[in-house]
């Protein structure tokens, strides 16, 4: 297990022989952020970084903290994305495949605040389960040709999504997408394991590239204050107790910096766990995939006002 000091030290080790691209899905807030920041520190502003999400104000504030690049390509741009709804993820990554050559670094963390049951989009899709789980989905699924091709020119090609690795549930196949019966508890166990089967059906064809899940574990923000809200006792002491944002970027970092291929479930130190606490078979896999094709093509085909 890493220390912080051990993590950070590794972590500034990063120095990349390429020009490296990376794309911060959910990086104007919480985790997001601090990944954000770390990553643009550690490559010393020399970067193409683009924060997709809905708050410019924030995007602004954190790209100005940026170091100043020494890189004539370096680049740093926000783009608007309203991730609840699948054809915005879709618009987004419609751009970003016209738009970047390639992607080094795709990082997942958008969260949902509130301890609302289940509520849908216009297009029908849970707004928890959608950010933590269908639009992360899509992302992956759309924008894994171009960390394709950053493999291909011999460069790092990792994606990671920031939810709850180890924290998942079994898969109940009568209520996919917990269409049936929803609750907090049940949103909270299902979209760590849809994530970690998603990234487990990808590998099978991509095992040269870097599949991460991470767990953030308790973090002083909001947003994960609630989360877990249903799964872990709540006490006052919790903030006291729980990591800084800005130091569970660095673990975060340390198992996206580590993970050179494969499949790699990583806990809030950035260890790999293995499969502790893994749900899910080949079968079960497979099922959850077609699913959330299905899922993601209704989604895109129901009739919405434009936004
Ligand atoms: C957007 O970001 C700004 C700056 O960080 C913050 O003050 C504001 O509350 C955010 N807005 C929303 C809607 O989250």
């Amino acid at each position: 297990m890493p220390s912080l000091a051990a993590a950070r030290a590794a972590n500034a080790a990063f120095s990349p022989a390429y020009f490296p691209i990376a794309v911060f899905v959910g990086g104007t807030s919480g985790i997001g952020r601090a990944c954000v920041e770390a990553f643009a520190r550690y490559t010393k502003g020399n970067a193409h970084i683009v924060i997709v999400g809905r708050n410019k104000s924030a995007a602004d504030e954190i790209i100005a903290s940026f170091p100043t690049p020494t890189k004539p390509e370096a680049k740093h741009e926000f783009v608007s994305s309203d991730v609840f709804l699948m054809r915005n993820v879709q618009t987004t990554t419609t751009l970003l495949r016209e738009r970047l050559p390639r992607i080094n670094f795709l990082v997942l963390s958008p969260g949902l605040f509130n301890v609302r049951g289940r509520d849908e989009t216009a297009e029908g899709i849970d707004k928890r389960l959608g950010l933590h789980y269908y639009a992360r989905w899509k992302f992956v699924y759309d924008l894994l040709p171009l960390v394709r091709k950053a493999k291909d020119a011999g460069e790092d090609a990792k994606i990671m999504s920031i939810l709850g690795a180890g924290y998942g549930g079994p898969i109940d196949l009568n209520n996919l997408g917990l269409k049936k019966s929803y609750s907090l508890l049940k949103a909270g166990l299902t979209s760590p394991t849809y994530n970690d089967l998603m990234f487990e059906h990808h590998v099978r064809e991509n095992a040269d590239l870097a599949f991460v899940h991470a767990n953030p574990g308790a973090v002083a923000t909001p947003i994960f204050e609630l989360k877990h809200w249903a799964l872990r006792p709540v006490s006052a002491l919790r903030n006291s107790l729980s990591t800084a944002p800005k130091d569970c970027a660095e673990y975060m970092l340390y198992g996206l910096f580590q993970t050179e291929k494969g499949f790699s479930r990583r806990n809030a130190k950035g260890d790999d766990i293995g499969n502790s606490n893994h749900y899910g078979s080949d079968e079960e896999r497979e099922i959850v995939w077609e699913h959330t094709k299905e899922e993601v093509d209704r989604a895109l085909a129901a009739k919405v006002e434009s936004t």
